[in-house]
């Protein structure tokens, strides 16, 4: 088979070398790609958003399976067009993929289907959303913009007065453009967040792994937040029974729910969740593979990743066994300094070759681009490299994983040095 993956990150890296591993992929192509994914697929200088760009090519190429990565063409319909094109594609149509697009839409399918969540307002008048903070609101409380905008239109705010600065941040200042048109307000939650991957094919749901996500910046999660920082896989958190409550209140009503609406959901289904006092709750959907979940995730899946993505488009997931290894996995990102606000780009990285062969030490590359010469790689975003190691349990694949963050070498190079603390909690 010919097989095209669109974006660019650590997650499409994570999905590349998934692919690789399967017996049916021929050739693999990945747009536009990155220095570590030329490893293993042909990068191509198309955008994820050249919608046009990316059917023609399809269509040249005849490509048999296309896996969308990123959030934004998913939204934006490019797995609609592709279809149209007569191309196989995994991913939601852009009906679906709205689960992530639009917070409201999110919120409101929730409430219809008694999904347990945060009680919530949505507001498209800014005079409305402040009339609501002085009536009715308590603190601290948390805003959102409706739309996409990078894992950064969530607000947490203690005061009135933070809260009224934010309705403006979002609503009339437009901080994240026209994600802020519309917003959410919502009950503040607190407990211990899990990130849950699933596969669906539109009726059957199959859940991967676990894991825990850390999204600020810096130790102790303080700073600003983040794409994400590092992660781990399972999450020691994550028991057989909120397992159990899950997949009775959140994961199968999901399905359903998208499903009565006629949008049935084809792809993953990201369950952002809160484990509070009160039970397991959703904080957000999302319609892709985590990044950097994908990064712990995907090495420990023991299924053929095609046969997989080929059971959803065909409706026929019930007939597959999804099995991970019994091993722990721990990534570690390695950024440039300032990420996420202001940091510099083009630093040549060495040490890559040390990952070479290695089955249990990756290192996914996300934001990294070749050098005029061809060969020397250069860092090329925010988040540069995930280091992922796996390991006996938790402690080792940490271990392994810190370890190997000292094989790498760039200027700036930033990371956390607490990345899977909380195991040390479990
Ligand atoms: P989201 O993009 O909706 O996942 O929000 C980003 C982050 O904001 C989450 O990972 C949480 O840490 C936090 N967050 C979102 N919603 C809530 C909530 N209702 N209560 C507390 N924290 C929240
Ligand atoms: N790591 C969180 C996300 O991919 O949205």
């Amino acid at each position: 088979m010919k097989i095209l993956i669109v974006g660019s990150g650590g997650r499409e890296h994570a999905i590349a070398a998934s692919v690789a591993k399967s017996p049916r992929a021929d050739k693999i192509y990945c747009a536009p790609g990155n220095a570590g994914i030329a490893q293993v697929a042909e990068c191509v200088p198309i955008g994820a958003m050249e919608f046009d760009r990316l059917v023609s090519f399809a269509k040249e190429k005849q490509i048999d399976l296309v896996i969308v990565g990123m959030d934004d063409p998913l939204v934006g319909g490019l797995v609609d067009l592709l279809e149209e094109a007569g191309i196989r594609t995994f991913g939601p149509r852009r009906n679906a993929a709205v689960l992530e697009g639009s917070k409201a839409f999110s919120k409101e399918l929730m409430k219809k289907y008694n999904i347990p969540t945060a009680a919530y307002e949505v507001f498209d008048q800014a005079e409305d959303a402040l009339e609501y903070l002085h009536t009715r609101a308590k603190f601290p409380i948390v805003l959102k913009a409706d739309g996409l905008a990078l894992g950064k239109g969530v607000l947490i705010c203690n005061t009135l007065q933070e809260a009224e600065d934010g309705v403006c941040t979002i609503m009339t200042d437009k901080k994240f453009g026209s994600a802020g048109n519309r917003m959410v307000i919502e009950e503040f939650m607190t407990g211990r967040e899990v990130s849950v991957l699933s596969f669906t094919d539109g009726k059957t749901i199959r859940i991967m792994s676990s894991a825990q996500d850390h999204k600020r910046a810096k130790d102790g999660d303080q700073g600003l937040n983040t794409g994400g920082m590092g992660n781990f896989s399972p999450s020691p958190f994550y028991t057989k029974e909120v397992d159990e409550f899950c997949r009775k209140y959140i994961y199968q009503p999901t399905v359903d729910a998208m499903a009565a609406e006629n949008r049935p959901f084809v792809g993953v289904i990201f369950f952002g969740l809160m484990l509070t006092p009160d039970g397991p709750r959703v904080l957000e959907y999302n319609v892709r593979f985590g990044d950097p979940e994908a990064q712990v995730v995907l090495p420990r899946m023991k299924n053929d990743m095609v046969e997989v993505c080929e059971a959803c488009i065909d409706g026929r997931l019930d007939q597959i066994d999804l099995q991970f290894s019994d091993e722990a996995a721990v990534c570690v990102v390695l950024a440039s300094d300032g990420y996420p606000v202001k940091y510099e780009k083009g630093l040549p990285i060495s040490g890559l070759e040390k990952f070479e062969g290695r089955q249990d030490v990756f290192c996914f590359h996300a934001g990294t681009k070749f050098a005029e010469d061809g060969r020397t790689v250069l860092t090329n975003g925010g988040r540069v490299l995930g280091i992922t190691a796996l390991g006996a349990d938790l402690k080792e694949a940490r271990r392994k994983a810190y370890e190997a963050t000292e094989w790498v070498q760039f200027a700036n190079k930033y990371m956390r040095h607490d990345i899977g603390k909380a195991i040390d909690e479990a």
